[in-house]
């Protein structure tokens, strides 16, 4: 069996550098070697609307967002089939299909959903007091049509941040009782990690856990040189590092977090010669004598040359908006495809494909008039 990778992203906003690491930087790698027979990239609106029901134009307005920023982070649509969720119908079908191997005692343990509810305000229970709002079964039961989004394909490969372990465990879940109840049609997918801890976790500008839009602190991939050079300027470093004497704290220091996912050692004969690699710069930082300006200097730098052609790639596709969404919209058919083909396989070890069944009208025939 071959390796087939999917993957995906909600559009419910730009894509930053936490999803960079922890995922899209990933993906073009996978894309570039090109071990698989087929690879999927998608843009997760009907996920995106269980928890933005009221709100289609911000979905709406992301999918160009998203498009754009897939497309300057490299991937081909030559190479991977970019589609949006939305307009392959089918996902719907195998969704319900699969909801009936799935308990509402198994959904409530998936610790994503959990905690997802909390930072969302859906309360539960029968009251709906003032600040919670109670749980939209849409987004209750998202993890299996999240699984219906991998099986759809028969996905081998999912890469994906760690926060969607149990998303994908929920999923190999969902297909083995699948196939052990009707039949071996799906393939249980491996989850992809990206290798570092840092590349995993990226945290926010003002060192809070994970970059997020409403806590306003993240470098998007297509903020400007500019903007990203004011962003780590007033970046969060360590608070007790008041005087450039002073030893210094790398751990837990989103300066060096970024410069552990992003720097390479030829970074340090380009833009700062005087230390040769990452680990010469946290020793000097932790002794003292070492300012945050510097080290911060350093880190725009790099940054920037990561995303300049990211950049470059953006003002490209930007110049051709309608033959972005023509991408989406054929990926969106090829996807369709694959998507009737899986369905009928499914249909068939179901038992409900009726019409297609000679035996089982020939038999009911016989039963009758036999
Ligand atoms: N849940 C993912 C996220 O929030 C998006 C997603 C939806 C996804 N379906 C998927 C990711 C299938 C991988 C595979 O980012």
């Amino acid at each position: 069996m071959g390796r087939i990778i999917l993957t995906g992203d909600r559009p419910t906003g730009k894509l930053h550098l936490g999803h960079y690491v922890g995922s899209l930087r990933n993906r073009v790698l996978l894309q570039n070697e090109g071990n698989y027979d087929r690879m999927f990239v998608f843009i997760a609106d009907v996920q995106a609307l269980t928890d933005n029901a009221d709100n289609p134009g911000k979905v709406r307005d992301n999918i160009i967002e998203v498009a754009l920023d897939y497309l300057s982070c490299g991937l081909d649509p030559e190479k991977v089939t970019l589609f949006v969720q939305s307009q392959i119908p089918q996902l719907h079908e195998i969704t319900q299909f699969f909801s009936n191997l799935v308990t509402v005692q198994r959904l409530q343990r998936n610790p994503t959903v959990k905690a997802e509810m909390v930072l969302r305000g859906f309360g539960e229970g029968e009251h709906q007091d003032d600040n919670k709002r109670g749980l939209p079964v849409g987004f209750f039961t998202y993890p299996i049509s999240q699984a219906a989004d991998i099986c759809f394909c028969k996905a081998t490969t999912v890469p994906v941040g760690e926060d969607q372990e149990p998303m994908i465990e929920q999923c190999r879940e969902i297909v083995r009782s699948f196939n052990s109840t009707y039949g071996p049609v799906l393939v249980e997918p491996e989850i992809l990690l990206p290798s570092s801890a840092a590349c995993r976790r990226l945290p926010g500008t003002d060192g809070k856990a994970k970059m997020s839009k409403s806590l306003g602190n993240c470098i998007y991939l297509s903020d400007s040189a500019a903007e990203v050079d004011a962003k780590v300027r007033g970046m969060f470093t360590d608070p007790g590092h008041l005087r450039v004497e002073d030893p210094g704290k790398v751990e837990g220091n989103p300066v060096f977090t970024y410069l552990d996912a992003f720097c390479e050692d030829s970074d340090f004969e380009r833009f700062w010669p005087d230390y040769a690699n990452l680990q010469e710069v946290k020793d000097h930082y932790s002794r003292g004598g070492l300012g945050d300006m510097k080290c911060k200097k350093f880190l725009s730098k790099v940054l920037n040359d990561r995303l300049e052609p990211i950049r470059e790639r953006r003002h490209f596709y930007e110049k051709d908006i309608p033959g972005v969404y023509e991408i989406l919209r054929k990926g969106s058919q090829a996807a369709r495809e694959v998507a009737a083909q899986t369905l009928h396989e499914m249909k068939d070890a179901m038992q409900i494909n009726y019409f297609d069944d000679a035996a089982l009208i020939q038999g009911q025939a016989a039963k009758y008039n036999g």
